[in-house]
């Protein structure tokens, strides 16, 4: 199975869930840039200071704060890995990319999860996160298609993409996850 991956997708798509089940199931290693960063926050260093304020109005939290962390988990681990939620930019990937190349490491694939708009926004406000009401919601999704979303054509172009439409059972999402990266 491909075991060096990116998890790529609107907010609520089920990035956090579905990257988490995946690295259980076969010892990979769960880099989500949003769980590090509100690990920050918790801890209540000067790091998390900073990307609260920008956490909770739904923009992204600035390139060489979240490059700093990646970095730092990359080198520290071994095996395989699925990357949440990073990069969320084409500046990100292309700094991805160099990490990458300097730890010989390659992308195998890019895992896109697809959910419409509507089940989105009720999935984020059921679940009830600091950010997630409605008015972030909607930030967070504008900032997606605005930074995020043209790194579809940019894994496309490389060859990378793998599809998985995200409505429907948790489990059945797994499966057909784990169908297209075997
Ligand atoms: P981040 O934590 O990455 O949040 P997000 O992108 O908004 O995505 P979510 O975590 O909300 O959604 P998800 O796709 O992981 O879905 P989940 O599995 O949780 O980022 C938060 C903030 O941190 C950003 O706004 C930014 O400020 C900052 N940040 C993070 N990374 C950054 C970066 N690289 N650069 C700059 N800033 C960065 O599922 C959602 C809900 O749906 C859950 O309740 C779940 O239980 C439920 N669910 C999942 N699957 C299903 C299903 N099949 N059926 C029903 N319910 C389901
Ligand atoms: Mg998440």
């Amino acid at each position: 199975m491909k075991d060096r991956l990116l998890f790529l997708g609107p907010p609520g798509a089920g990035k956090g869930t579905q990257a988490e089940r995946l690295c259980n199931a076969h010892g990979l290693n769960h880099l989500s840039t949003g769980d590090l960063l509100r690990a920050e926050v918790d801890a209540k260093s000067a790091l998390g200071t900073e990307a609260a304020e920008l956490m909770n109005k739904g923009e992204l939290v600035s390139d060489s704060l979240v490059l700093a962390i990646v970095k730092s988990r990359m080198k520290s681990q071994s095996g395989g890995w699925v990357l949440d939620g990073f990069p969320r930019n084409v500046n990100q990937a292309k700094a991805l990319q160099i990490l990458l190349e300097e730890l010989d490491q390659q992308i195998q694939g890019v895992v896109l999860l697809e959910l419409d708009e509507v089940a989105l926004v009720q999935r984020l406000l059921s679940r009830g996160r600091t950010d997630d009401n409605e008015d972030v919601i909607r930030h967070r999704l504008e900032v997606y298609a605005e930074q995020t979303e043209p790194l579809v054509d940019y894994y496309l172009n490389q060859g990378l993409l793998l599809r998985v439409p995200a409505s429907g059972a948790i489990e059945e999402i797994q499966t057909h996850i784990e169908d297209v990266l075997s």
